[in-house]
Protein backbone atom coordinates (compact mmCIF):
# COMPACT_ATOMS: atom_id res chain seq x y z
CA UNK A 1 0.00 0.00 0.00
CA UNK A 2 1.08 3.75 -1.05
CA UNK A 3 1.89 5.33 1.70
CA UNK A 4 0.16 8.94 2.31
CA UNK A 5 2.30 11.60 1.73
CA UNK A 6 3.83 14.24 4.46
CA UNK A 7 4.18 16.98 2.58
CA UNK A 8 3.43 18.66 -0.92
CA UNK A 9 4.74 21.55 -2.11
CA UNK A 10 3.27 24.08 -5.20
CA UNK A 11 4.50 27.39 -6.55
CA UNK A 12 2.08 29.97 -7.80
CA UNK A 13 2.73 32.96 -10.22
CA UNK A 14 1.99 36.65 -9.47
CA UNK A 15 -0.69 38.11 -11.34
CA UNK A 16 -2.34 41.87 -12.40
CA UNK A 17 -5.77 42.35 -11.16
CA UNK A 18 -8.20 44.73 -13.33
CA UNK A 19 -6.47 46.01 -16.38
CA UNK A 20 -7.82 49.20 -15.95
CA UNK A 21 -11.38 48.15 -17.41
CA UNK A 22 -11.92 45.08 -15.27
CA UNK A 23 -12.03 45.98 -11.67
CA UNK A 24 -12.81 43.01 -9.59
CA UNK A 25 -13.14 41.00 -12.94
CA UNK A 26 -10.06 40.85 -14.86
CA UNK A 27 -6.65 38.93 -13.79
CA UNK A 28 -4.14 38.05 -15.54
CA UNK A 29 -1.17 35.60 -14.19
CA UNK A 30 2.47 37.21 -14.90
CA UNK A 31 5.67 34.97 -15.17
CA UNK A 32 7.40 37.85 -13.34
CA UNK A 33 7.51 36.39 -9.68
CA UNK A 34 6.34 33.00 -7.81
CA UNK A 35 5.46 32.28 -4.27
CA UNK A 36 6.48 28.67 -2.68
CA UNK A 37 4.35 26.99 0.28
CA UNK A 38 5.36 24.07 1.69
CA UNK A 39 2.48 21.79 3.31
CA UNK A 40 2.60 19.18 6.03
CA UNK A 41 0.48 17.19 8.35
CA UNK A 42 1.61 17.78 11.86
CA UNK A 43 0.03 16.21 14.82
CA UNK A 44 -1.39 18.85 16.78
CA UNK A 45 -4.82 20.24 15.40
CA UNK A 46 -4.71 23.73 14.06
CA UNK A 47 -1.99 25.28 11.71
CA UNK A 48 1.07 26.73 11.94
CA UNK A 49 3.46 29.12 9.70
CA UNK A 50 6.64 30.01 9.29
CA UNK A 51 7.12 32.42 6.86
CA UNK A 52 9.81 34.99 5.14
CA UNK A 53 9.47 38.12 3.15
CA UNK A 54 8.45 39.77 6.25
CA UNK A 55 4.41 38.32 5.98
CA UNK A 56 2.69 37.23 9.62
CA UNK A 57 3.73 33.96 11.33
CA UNK A 58 0.40 34.18 12.98
CA UNK A 59 -2.12 31.55 10.75
CA UNK A 60 -4.91 33.77 10.92
CA UNK A 61 -3.41 36.94 9.63
CA UNK A 62 -1.25 35.28 7.09
CA UNK A 63 -3.05 34.13 3.78
CA UNK A 64 -1.62 30.59 3.32
CA UNK A 65 -2.30 30.38 7.24
CA UNK A 66 -6.31 31.25 6.70
CA UNK A 67 -6.64 29.17 3.72
CA UNK A 68 -4.73 26.27 5.74
CA UNK A 69 -7.07 26.90 8.80
CA UNK A 70 -10.04 26.73 6.70
CA UNK A 71 -9.19 23.18 5.01
CA UNK A 72 -8.56 21.67 8.28
CA UNK A 73 -12.01 22.97 9.38
CA UNK A 74 -13.64 21.39 6.43
CA UNK A 75 -11.68 18.11 5.40
CA UNK A 76 -9.03 17.14 8.42
CA UNK A 77 -10.51 14.85 11.17
CA UNK A 78 -7.57 14.66 13.21
CA UNK A 79 -3.96 16.59 13.52
CA UNK A 80 -3.35 19.64 11.50
CA UNK A 81 -1.33 21.14 8.91
CA UNK A 82 2.11 22.84 8.87
CA UNK A 83 2.56 25.77 6.26
CA UNK A 84 5.97 26.73 5.00
CA UNK A 85 5.49 29.88 2.69
CA UNK A 86 8.51 30.92 0.63
CA UNK A 87 7.99 34.70 -0.87
CA UNK A 88 9.01 35.62 -4.54
CA UNK A 89 5.98 38.24 -4.95
CA UNK A 90 6.58 41.57 -3.90
CA UNK A 91 3.93 41.87 -0.77
CA UNK A 92 1.76 45.29 -1.21
CA UNK A 93 2.99 45.80 -4.84
CA UNK A 94 -0.64 45.07 -6.80
CA UNK A 95 0.83 42.08 -8.00
CA UNK A 96 -1.59 39.19 -6.45
CA UNK A 97 1.17 38.21 -3.24
CA UNK A 98 -1.62 37.52 -0.78
CA UNK A 99 -3.47 36.00 -3.77
CA UNK A 100 -0.43 33.84 -4.79
CA UNK A 101 0.50 32.36 -1.49
CA UNK A 102 -3.23 31.32 -1.34
CA UNK A 103 -3.10 30.00 -4.54
CA UNK A 104 -0.32 27.67 -3.80
CA UNK A 105 -1.74 26.63 -0.21
CA UNK A 106 -4.52 25.25 -1.69
CA UNK A 107 -3.16 23.43 -4.01
CA UNK A 108 -0.46 22.04 -2.01
CA UNK A 109 -3.32 21.02 0.32
CA UNK A 110 -5.35 19.73 -2.10
CA UNK A 111 -2.99 17.31 -3.37
CA UNK A 112 -1.68 16.61 0.28
CA UNK A 113 -4.88 15.48 1.72
CA UNK A 114 -5.98 14.13 -1.89
CA UNK A 115 -9.08 16.15 -1.83
CA UNK A 116 -9.42 16.32 -6.12
CA UNK A 117 -10.66 19.65 -5.94
CA UNK A 118 -12.08 21.21 -9.61
CA UNK A 119 -10.01 24.17 -10.50
CA UNK A 120 -13.38 26.57 -9.16
CA UNK A 121 -13.02 24.49 -5.81
CA UNK A 122 -9.40 25.54 -6.04
CA UNK A 123 -10.15 29.12 -6.93
CA UNK A 124 -13.02 28.90 -3.88
CA UNK A 125 -10.44 27.32 -1.58
CA UNK A 126 -7.75 30.09 -2.37
CA UNK A 127 -10.17 33.35 -2.22
CA UNK A 128 -11.03 32.37 1.82
CA UNK A 129 -7.48 33.42 2.31
CA UNK A 130 -7.56 36.59 0.08
CA UNK A 131 -10.47 37.62 1.54
CA UNK A 132 -9.94 37.64 4.54
CA UNK A 133 -6.38 39.03 4.27
CA UNK A 134 -8.01 42.04 2.29
CA UNK A 135 -11.25 42.42 4.04
CA UNK A 136 -13.78 41.88 1.00
CA UNK A 137 -14.54 39.35 -1.44
CA UNK A 138 -12.85 39.84 -4.92
CA UNK A 139 -11.05 36.55 -6.90
CA UNK A 140 -9.90 38.80 -9.25
CA UNK A 141 -6.04 37.73 -8.08
CA UNK A 142 -6.39 34.25 -6.94
CA UNK A 143 -8.32 33.06 -10.03
CA UNK A 144 -5.51 34.27 -12.45
CA UNK A 145 -2.99 32.78 -10.09
CA UNK A 146 -4.85 29.62 -9.23
CA UNK A 147 -5.49 28.92 -12.82
CA UNK A 148 -2.87 30.97 -14.90
CA UNK A 149 -3.76 32.99 -18.19
CA UNK A 150 -6.33 35.67 -18.52
CA UNK A 151 -9.59 35.06 -16.08
CA UNK A 152 -12.70 36.69 -16.40
CA UNK A 153 -14.37 36.35 -12.95
CA UNK A 154 -18.23 36.61 -12.04
CA UNK A 155 -19.25 36.47 -8.43
CA UNK A 156 -22.68 35.46 -6.98
CA UNK A 157 -22.58 32.58 -8.20
CA UNK A 158 -18.71 32.10 -8.83
CA UNK A 159 -17.71 31.47 -12.37
CA UNK A 160 -14.44 31.72 -14.01
CA UNK A 161 -13.80 32.24 -17.56
CA UNK A 162 -10.32 31.52 -18.52
CA UNK A 163 -8.47 32.42 -21.51
CA UNK A 164 -4.91 31.79 -22.98
CA UNK A 165 -2.93 35.09 -23.25
CA UNK A 166 -1.57 35.84 -26.88
CA UNK A 167 1.69 34.58 -27.56
CA UNK A 168 2.95 38.16 -28.81
CA UNK A 169 1.73 39.98 -25.35
CA UNK A 170 4.85 41.36 -23.47
CA UNK A 171 4.40 43.32 -20.20
CA UNK A 172 6.39 45.98 -18.19
CA UNK A 173 5.66 46.15 -14.78
CA UNK A 174 7.07 49.32 -12.68
CA UNK A 175 7.46 48.92 -9.46
CA UNK A 176 7.63 52.33 -7.35
CA UNK A 177 10.18 52.59 -4.28
CA UNK A 178 6.99 54.06 -1.96
CA UNK A 179 5.91 53.51 1.27
CA UNK A 180 2.72 50.89 1.18
CA UNK A 181 0.20 51.64 4.10
CA UNK A 182 -0.63 48.67 5.99
CA UNK A 183 -3.64 47.35 4.78
CA UNK A 184 -2.97 49.19 1.30
CA UNK A 185 -5.51 46.84 -0.51
CA UNK A 186 -8.50 47.37 2.03
CA UNK A 187 -7.52 51.73 1.79
CA UNK A 188 -7.45 51.79 -1.73
CA UNK A 189 -11.13 49.88 -2.13
CA UNK A 190 -12.61 52.77 0.41
CA UNK A 191 -11.71 55.01 -2.37
CA UNK A 192 -13.61 53.89 -5.17
CA UNK A 193 -16.81 55.07 -5.42
CA UNK A 194 -19.96 53.11 -4.16
CA UNK A 195 -21.91 54.35 -7.14
CA UNK A 196 -20.75 55.17 -10.63
CA UNK A 197 -22.41 57.40 -13.33
CA UNK A 198 -23.57 56.54 -16.43
CA UNK A 199 -21.19 57.60 -18.67
CA UNK A 200 -18.50 55.99 -17.03
CA UNK A 201 -20.02 52.92 -16.37
CA UNK A 202 -20.64 52.81 -19.78
CA UNK A 203 -17.55 53.26 -21.06
CA UNK A 204 -16.10 50.77 -18.46
CA UNK A 205 -18.93 47.97 -20.25
CA UNK A 206 -17.27 49.10 -23.55
CA UNK A 207 -13.71 48.73 -22.59
CA UNK A 208 -14.23 45.37 -20.85
CA UNK A 209 -15.98 43.95 -23.75
CA UNK A 210 -13.40 45.05 -26.01
CA UNK A 211 -10.50 43.40 -24.02
CA UNK A 212 -12.76 40.00 -23.52
CA UNK A 213 -12.74 40.10 -27.61
CA UNK A 214 -8.83 41.21 -27.22
CA UNK A 215 -8.17 37.99 -25.63
CA UNK A 216 -10.40 35.90 -27.77
CA UNK A 217 -9.20 37.10 -30.86
CA UNK A 218 -5.34 37.08 -29.51
CA UNK A 219 -5.38 40.54 -30.53
CA UNK A 220 -2.73 42.45 -28.10
CA UNK A 221 -3.49 45.78 -29.90
CA UNK A 222 -6.83 45.67 -29.21
CA UNK A 223 -6.20 44.37 -25.46
CA UNK A 224 -3.78 47.38 -24.99
CA UNK A 225 -6.19 49.96 -26.33
CA UNK A 226 -9.54 48.51 -24.02
CA UNK A 227 -7.13 49.21 -20.45
CA UNK A 228 -8.72 52.66 -20.00
CA UNK A 229 -10.46 52.83 -16.98
CA UNK A 230 -13.19 55.60 -15.72
CA UNK A 231 -14.51 54.07 -12.45
CA UNK A 232 -11.25 53.13 -10.19
CA UNK A 233 -8.43 54.77 -11.83
CA UNK A 234 -9.50 57.96 -11.26
CA UNK A 235 -10.39 57.74 -7.35
CA UNK A 236 -7.23 55.79 -6.61
CA UNK A 237 -4.78 58.07 -9.19
CA UNK A 238 -3.92 60.37 -6.38
CA UNK A 239 -2.55 57.29 -4.16
CA UNK A 240 0.50 56.39 -7.16
CA UNK A 241 2.74 59.47 -7.37
CA UNK A 242 3.70 60.17 -11.12
CA UNK A 243 1.11 57.73 -12.57
CA UNK A 244 0.14 60.38 -15.35
CA UNK A 245 3.55 60.60 -16.50
CA UNK A 246 4.30 57.31 -16.65
CA UNK A 247 1.71 56.39 -18.20
CA UNK A 248 1.88 59.08 -20.55
CA UNK A 249 5.55 58.50 -21.05
CA UNK A 250 4.83 54.81 -21.87
CA UNK A 251 2.29 55.57 -24.13
CA UNK A 252 4.55 57.73 -26.05
CA UNK A 253 7.47 55.05 -25.89
CA UNK A 254 5.07 52.70 -28.11
CA UNK A 255 3.19 51.19 -25.51
CA UNK A 256 -0.42 49.72 -26.29
CA UNK A 257 -2.38 50.08 -23.17
CA UNK A 258 -1.55 51.19 -18.97
CA UNK A 259 -2.83 50.28 -16.07
CA UNK A 260 -2.58 50.07 -12.19
CA UNK A 261 -1.87 46.78 -11.36
CA UNK A 262 -4.51 46.11 -8.85
CA UNK A 263 -4.75 48.68 -6.12
CA UNK A 264 -1.35 49.54 -6.89
CA UNK A 265 1.14 51.45 -6.50
CA UNK A 266 2.39 49.06 -9.48
CA UNK A 267 2.05 50.13 -13.07
CA UNK A 268 1.58 47.69 -15.82
CA UNK A 269 2.44 48.43 -19.60
CA UNK A 270 1.23 45.78 -22.43
CA UNK A 271 2.93 45.22 -25.26
CA UNK A 272 3.71 43.26 -28.60
CA UNK A 273 6.39 42.03 -30.21
CA UNK A 274 5.99 45.39 -32.41
CA UNK A 275 6.72 47.34 -29.20
CA UNK A 276 10.11 47.75 -27.68
CA UNK A 277 9.27 46.81 -23.79
CA UNK A 278 13.11 47.83 -22.45
CA UNK A 279 11.97 51.37 -24.21
CA UNK A 280 8.72 51.10 -22.59
CA UNK A 281 10.17 50.49 -19.38
CA UNK A 282 13.02 53.02 -19.28
CA UNK A 283 10.14 55.53 -20.22
CA UNK A 284 7.75 54.36 -16.69
CA UNK A 285 10.91 54.48 -14.75
CA UNK A 286 11.49 58.18 -16.01
CA UNK A 287 8.08 58.96 -15.22
CA UNK A 288 8.48 57.77 -11.14
CA UNK A 289 11.61 59.64 -11.46
CA UNK A 290 9.74 62.76 -12.38
CA UNK A 291 8.23 63.16 -9.26
CA UNK A 292 11.42 61.69 -7.43
CA UNK A 293 10.42 58.33 -6.90
CA UNK A 294 12.62 55.64 -7.95
CA UNK A 295 11.58 52.56 -9.33
CA UNK A 296 12.30 48.86 -10.44
CA UNK A 297 10.75 47.75 -13.96
CA UNK A 298 10.54 44.43 -14.46
CA UNK A 299 9.62 42.71 -18.09
CA UNK A 300 7.46 39.94 -18.07
CA UNK A 301 5.10 38.15 -19.83
CA UNK A 302 1.45 36.74 -19.18
CA UNK A 303 1.86 33.14 -18.34
CA UNK A 304 -0.85 30.38 -19.01
CA UNK A 305 0.19 28.27 -16.03
CA UNK A 306 -1.39 28.59 -12.61
CA UNK A 307 -0.64 27.39 -9.42
CA UNK A 308 1.31 23.88 -10.03
CA UNK A 309 2.38 21.19 -7.37
CA UNK A 310 6.20 20.94 -7.44
N1 LIG B 1 -9.45 44.11 -7.79
C1 LIG B 1 -8.73 44.37 -6.58
C2 LIG B 1 -8.66 45.87 -6.35
C3 LIG B 1 -7.35 43.81 -6.70
O1 LIG B 1 -8.38 46.59 -7.31
O2 LIG B 1 -8.88 46.32 -5.24
C4 LIG B 1 -6.50 44.07 -5.48
O3 LIG B 1 -6.46 42.98 -4.65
Amino acid sequence: MKAAAKSATASAPSTSANLGSGFDVFGLALDAFADRVTVTRTGRRGVTVAADGGVPADARRNTAGIVALEAVRRYVKRGGLGVRVSKGVPVGFGLGSSAASAAAAAVAIDRLLGLGLSPSGLVELAGVGERASTSSVHYDNVAASVLGGFVIVRTGPLDIVKMPPPADMECSVAIPEVAVPAKKTAASRKLVPDKVGLKNATANVGNAAAMAAGFARRDTALIGSAMADSIAEPARRRTIPGLESVRGRAIRAGALGVAISGAGPSVIAVGNANTDMDAVGRAMKRGFASVGVRSRVVRCRPTPRGAARL
